[in-house]
């Protein structure tokens, strides 16, 4: 099954009941397609989201700690209990050390949360593979939140990302992300081998959100 992984982010109107609002109309448009849809939300988000959506909710962060004389954590047992089905693990706006991925991913396989490892290059994503999460994102740092997908600017490297986790893990699947706006990005991010995308801007910043996760979906379905 093709999937998108909507990342609300931080921005403004994609947290509280702004941010629900838009989750809502997101999961409407979901429901009219086959691929999975997911929304991931911050901390505070998790519980909100996951009480009045029935698509995943993921965190955009756990912690790699246990239980325990912590401040500041987003406990993986905390994440599960509010709600959350998964989360996203490292990011380039959340970097992570290799230590610090290994033990977040431990933390929420320990308590059932599908985990998708972000990474940056051919290399990391290998890497990140290796460790045995469900999926890796693979997002070149520089086309985030910008104008042009990475599947027009770099497809290359989502096709040596492919090939490198597949010869690796080729149980681990493999999602894109990085300036993805529309069906022609997300057709082109199937075709070069990949599950699908990790997308933020080109959906909860576009004019009418809707339309451009409906766009996305279709593109990936045809
Ligand atoms: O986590 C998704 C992300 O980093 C891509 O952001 O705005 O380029 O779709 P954006």
């Amino acid at each position: 099954m093709t999937m998108c992984i909507v990342n609300m982010k931080a921005y403004d109107g994609c947290y509280g009941a702004k941010g629900l609002e838009l989750g809502l109309a997101l999961e409407k448009v979901a429901g009219e397609f086959s691929s999975e849809t997911v929304l991931a939300v911050g901390a505070p988000d998790i519980r909100l989201f996951s009480e009045n959506l029935s698509i995943p909710i993921y965190a955009q962060h756990v912690s790699p700690f246990k239980p325990g004389g912590r401040t500041g954590a987003v406990l993986a047992e905390a994440a599960a209990l509010s709600g959350a089905a998964g989360t996203l693990i490292n990011h380039s706006e959340r970097r992570l050390t290799l230590a610090d991925i290994e033990a977040s991913l431990s933390a929420a396989k320990r308590v059932g949360l599908a985990t998708v490892i972000c990474s940056n290059n051919v290399n990391t994503s290998g890497a990140a593979a290796v460790l045995g999460p469900d999926r890796i994102a693979m997002e070149p740092p520089e086309l985030i939140g910008g104008d042009i997908s990475v599947t027009s600017a770099s497809p290359e490297i989502i096709g040596s990302t492919v090939t490198h986790v597949s010869t690796l893990a080729p149980e681990v699947g493999i999602l894109c992300g990085a300036g993805v706006k529309n069906g022609a990005d997300a057709a082109m991010a199937i075709e070069l081998g990949t599950e699908g995308v990790l997308v933020a801007s080109g959906i909860v910043l576009a004019s009418d959100p809707g339309a451009a996760l409906a766009d996305i979906l279709q593109g990936m379905e045809q």
